[in-house]
């Protein structure tokens, strides 16, 4: 039983690995540009439809504008001055290379503040340990020992956080119902 988990979870994870190397096209048809106030959706209304996971890339594409990514203080206020990074070339492809939050603004003077501004969340890569204590134990439990039984393999897991591994091996799993759907 124990190992039929183990190998159920790594699957998942492989799964999951192929699976998330995706490139997101911003905002879709829209682009980068400064919002109309014609558009369906905000730039962060279209970040939370995604789900973003480490390795996957942003594509923004825009005339005569900027990306920049910025702190979060600089996202809030719109400040264009001390960018982290900055592109200009018209078609940039970003890396989102760590969990946690990325904030992107336009350099074009109004435009962050009309609403080009975006934030996008990036997912753990593992669900996040229960509790302070428990997290040394975290990186050693990966690999199963084969010694002992049950649930003893697996203390880290608290339910939410079997709760977070079901959805992403539910995410992983539509991804290959797509794939199957679209190429077979
Ligand atoms: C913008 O950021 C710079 C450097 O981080 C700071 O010196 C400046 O005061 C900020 N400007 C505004 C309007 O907050």
């Amino acid at each position: 039983m124990a190992s039929k988990a183990a190998t159920f979870l790594l699957a998942a994870s492989f799964a999951i690995t192929a699976a998330s190397a995706f490139q997101f096209e911003v905002a879709d048809e829209i682009g980068w540009s400064k919002p109309t106030g014609k558009e369906r959706e905000t730039y962060n209304e279209w970040a939370a439809q995604n789900r973003f996971h480490i390795r996957d890339t942003l594509h923004f594409h825009y005339a005569k504008d900027s990306v920049l990514v910025v702190t979060s203080a600089d996202y809030l206020t719109c400040n264009a001055t001390n960018p982290i990074a900055e592109f200009d070339d018209g078609s940039t492809v970003y890396e989102l290379d760590r969990p946690g939050f990325f904030y992107f603004i336009s350099g074009q003077p109004g435009h962050c503040k009309s609403g080009q501004r975006l934030i996008v969340r990036v997912m753990h890569p593992l669900p996040p340990a229960a509790s302070p204590e428990l997290a040394p134990e975290l990186a050693p439990s990966l690999a199963p020992t084969g010694e002992g039984d049950g649930d003893s393999r697996w203390p880290e897991f608290s339910s939410t956080a079997k709760l977070s591994v079901v959805s992403y091996f539910v995410a992983a799993f539509v991804a290959l119902v797509v794939t199957l759907y679209l190429f077979v």
